[in-house]
């Protein structure tokens, strides 16, 4: 089959690689018809690099129909349409009983230290081949699958592998009191549907900021008040201050994560662990930390007092300075994590209706051919043409 491969920094090209088969009895196999690049793919496009081998095969947010199932599968036949979520859970140990997917204890990468496996995200979470493929191999595939229903174009749907559920979680975990304000950093496909969400939610107020012109225009388009970050660097604290009473918002969505701008001392550390060989970087990243964290410390410094501060954004590292003393000060409440994606479908389902609420039929800006994923990531990555969000399709 034909499948979208890491080989390097900023190098991802599609071979033939081996069709995959039925390993264990608990698995299926899905023929994929359209798939996500994510930003998270993005980390290993650049600075996550060492943790990726050159052939790995990439992507974690595909639609499409079961192939085959493995003799222990009872919940999803060949013929169904699913969604495969980012991660892979089993349903039933401690932590999916509290429906902590991401932290799954069947599939949590022991050697590593992480939690539960994801799809086509290097050795940190198990090595397991993703989805911008032909074919995907689901394992736990009882579990790890969200029937839809046939019909509607896979845009309806597909961004119930990621994008929905993760956005969904940041606007949960920001706990935005009723007629309440919320300030999204970062508006690309996370931050834009995070907006989404809690307008539709009932945030009274949704500021996004960005320092990208068509982000920006797109959700000021939804009715989100937006500030550029290349107008406002010096003075977003007062700027948003001024927009909710003087005081800060109710909560914070950070839905940049580590490769944020304008942090230039984790940028060095970027840059410097990108120049070693595989071995040495590897724990360096995991002791020095290679987050670039302006925008968490924006976070911190706009919440109001009291406020809650929603990390959805991936960070990696350990020893970075955290503001603890403003932290402690104004008595923020930190809420962050993976999304622990089938925990919010059944909230999510309901508004994947004709009247597209949260407007996912058009959301995203690109569809291209697998065979252009190399052209696809340089784009998403650069921002260019206007790409927000790029399906890949595969049929
Ligand atoms: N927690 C999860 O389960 C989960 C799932 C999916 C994605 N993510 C993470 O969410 C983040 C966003 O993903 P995405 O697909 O929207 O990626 P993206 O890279 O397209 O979006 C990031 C946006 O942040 C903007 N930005 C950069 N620096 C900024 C700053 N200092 N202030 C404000 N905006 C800034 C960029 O211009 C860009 O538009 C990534 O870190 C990704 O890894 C997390
Ligand atoms: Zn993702
Ligand atoms: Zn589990």
């Amino acid at each position: 089959m034909r499948a979208v491969t890491w080989q390097g920094k900023r190098d991802v090209r599609v071979e033939t690689v081996p069709d995959p088969g039925i390993v264990d009895p608990t698995d299926a196999i899905v023929r994929v018809t359209s798939s996500g690049i994510c930003g998270s793919d993005l980390h290993l496009y650049e600075v996550l690099g060492a943790f990726m081998r050159p052939g790995d095969v990439l992507g974690h947010e595909p639609i499409g129909v079961v192939e085959e199932v493995g003799s222990d599968v009872s919940n999803v036949s060949p013929g169904d349409r699913v969604v495969v979520p980012f991660q892979i859970s089993c349903g039933s140990c401690f932590m999916c009983e509290q429906r902590l997917y991401s932290q799954c204890e069947t599939t949590q990468v022991r050697d590593q230290g992480t939690g539960a496996a994801l799809f086509g995200y290097s050795m940190l979470y198990g090595e397991v081949p993703g989805g911008q493929a032909e074919y995907l191999r689901v394992p736990h595939a009882d579990f790890t699958h969200i029937r839809v229903p046939p019909g509607p174009a896979d845009d309806r749907f597909v961004y119930l592998s990621d994008v929905l559920p993760t956005a969904w979680q940041a606007v949960e975990y920001a706990d935005v009191p009723k007629d309440g304000s919320l300030v999204v950093l970062g508006l690309g496909p996370i931050g834009d549907m995070s907006c989404r969400i809690a307008q539709h939610r009932g945030a009274a107020s949704v500021i996004g900021v960005d320092l990208v012109r068509e982000r920006l225009d797109r959700a000021a388009a939804r009715g989100v008040t937006t500030i550029d970050l290349n107008e406002h660097a010096r003075d977003l604290a007062d700027v948003v201050r001024g927009l909710t009473h003087g005081r800060g918002p109710d909560a914070v969505i950070d839905a940049v994560g580590l490769e944020a701008h304008g942090a230039p001392m984790a940028r060095g550390a970027q840059q410097m662990t990108g120049m070693l060989p595989d071995a040495l970087a590897r724990p360096l990243m995991k002791k020095a930390g290679i987050d670039r964290l302006s925008a968490l410390h924006t976070a911190m410094e706009l919440v109001r007092r009291g406020g809650t501060v929603s990390v959805i954004g991936v960070y990696g590292g350990a020893a970075d300075p955290m503001p603890l003393m403003t932290m402690f000060d104004k008595q923020i409440q930190i809420r962050m994590g993976q999304a622990n994606v089938k925990r919010w479908v059944p909230d999510i389902l309901p508004l994947l209706v004709d009247e597209d609420p949260l407007g996912v039929d058009d959301f995203a800006t690109h569809r291209m051919p697998l065979e252009q994923a190399p052209e696809a990531y340089a784009m998403f990555q650069q921002k260019a043409d206007g790409m927000v969000k790029v399906l890949l399709s595969t049929s």
